[in-house]
């Protein structure tokens, strides 16, 4: 079956009184692996059922490859799921557990052995048929509920948070399985998750999503470098904020006033003078002492308030007139970037690796 791509066009869906999911359009391309990443209860679920056929949308439509798949039934959209909360039946063996999708199906006895076999087999898991969930891992469990997904031969596999329930070494583990294991069967896949690691190791392109919207598509590299809004990038990654007002615009070139300083930092859309706006900068990105006094702009000067050890990076609190504060991450290999809490300190950074922030 050819791997299938998949459109969302302005999917709304209403409970009741609730706005779980409020208009949002996306394209995953054929074999891309796409995430929806965002906080509890911002429609990620939902959005995942309404793919599946599970929960029909208030308004909008899906396609599937162009062919318009909405009021179809989930039995007929042929995609693989594997559900956030539970994975497996637990009161049936790891072969009826996979097998379950083709006998609903009514496949032919025979064909559905050999469709079994080749997926324990995908998932690592041959000899496993006869046991029951209690006597498999919650790594092994996952793979069966993956194996009952793929069984099938889904045109799309849709993944709600199917490492959720593991510890954090399994997670771990299970995750670069799973992208490998993606990437040889080129499956179009929509993986759904509130953790931003997973969802940037994981993902060709992410979808992140906020109050039922889309906030940002884009590759890992593009959010986490471009966010395009002020909770893109406060929930990707750690940011550091800074309010200030717009001074002068040289192309994408910003200088902007933060308390009786200026900052040089870039923007990705049309801005004009004296407008208010966000500073935001990650803390790896922030220059200290000699780096920052040799920048194209005078540099703040801040004081070290405290220090946090961790091994090959420091981190600092810094403290900047007009009562703003900073996180910054230092090399500990790096003498010239090692200070003690107390100290006065230059602190800037290269124009490109900070942006301005509308709301
Ligand atoms: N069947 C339902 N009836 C009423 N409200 C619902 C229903 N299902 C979901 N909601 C509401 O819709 C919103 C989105 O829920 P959804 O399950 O899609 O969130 P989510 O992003 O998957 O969250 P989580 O990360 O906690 O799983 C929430 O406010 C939720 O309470
Ligand atoms: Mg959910």
């Amino acid at each position: 079956m050819p791997q299938a791509g998949l459109e969302l066009v302005g999917v709304h869906k209403q409970y009741h009184t609730v706005q779980a999911v409020c208009g949002i359009s996306f394209t995953v391309k054929q074999g891309e692996f796409f995430s929806l990443l965002g906080p509890s209860g911002c429609g990620k679920t939902t959005t995942l059922r309404m793919v599946a056929g599970f929960v029909s949308p208030t308004a909008g439509r899906i396609l599937l490859d162009g062919r318009d798949i909405t009021p179809l039934p989930p039995e007929k959209r042929q995609m693989g799921m594997v559900f956030q909360n539970y994975a497996v039946f637990p009161h049936m063996r790891v072969f009826e557990n996979i097998s379950f999708g083709l006998q609903i199906r009514k496949k032919k006895q025979h064909e559905i052995e050999h469709q079994v076999q080749a997926a324990l087999s995908q998932v690592g898991l041959s000899g496993y048929e006869e046991r029951y969930p209690r006597q498999l891992s919650g790594g092994e469990q996952q793979r069966v509920a993956l194996a009952r997904a793929l069984v099938i031969e889904p045109r799309l596999m849709l993944l709600d948070e199917p490492l959720s329930a593991l510890d954090k070494r399994l997670r771990e583990e299970m995750k670069y399985w799973i992208k490998r294991l993606q990437s040889e069967l080129g499956i179009t896949t929509i993986y759904v998750t509130h953790d931003q690691s997973e969802a940037m190791t994981l993902s060709d392109r992410i979808a992140v999503m906020n109050n039922g919207r889309v906030e940002q598509i884009g590759t890992p590299r593009d959010i986490y470098e471009q966010p395009a809004t002020r909770f893109v990038s406060s929930f990707i990654g750690e940011s550091n904020m800074l309010q200030g007002e717009v001074v002068a615009v040289e192309n994408d070139r910003i200088t902007v006033a933060i308390g009786a300083a200026q900052v040089k930092t870039t923007a990705l859309r049309a801005i004009s003078a004296r407008q208010s706006v966000t500073v935001m900068v990650r803390p790896e990105s922030i220059l200290l002492g000699e780096a920052a006094s040799s920048l194209s702009w005078q540099p703040l000067v801040g004081e070290i308030v405290s220090e946090i050890y961790q091994g090959a990076i420091i981190r600092y609190e810094i403290k900047l007139p007009g009562d703003f504060r900073l996180i910054a991450e230092s090399h500990n290999i790096n003498e010239r970037e090692i200070f003690p809490v107390g100290a006065s300190v230059p602190v800037g950074w290269m124009p490109d690796s900070s942006i301005v922030l509308m709301e």
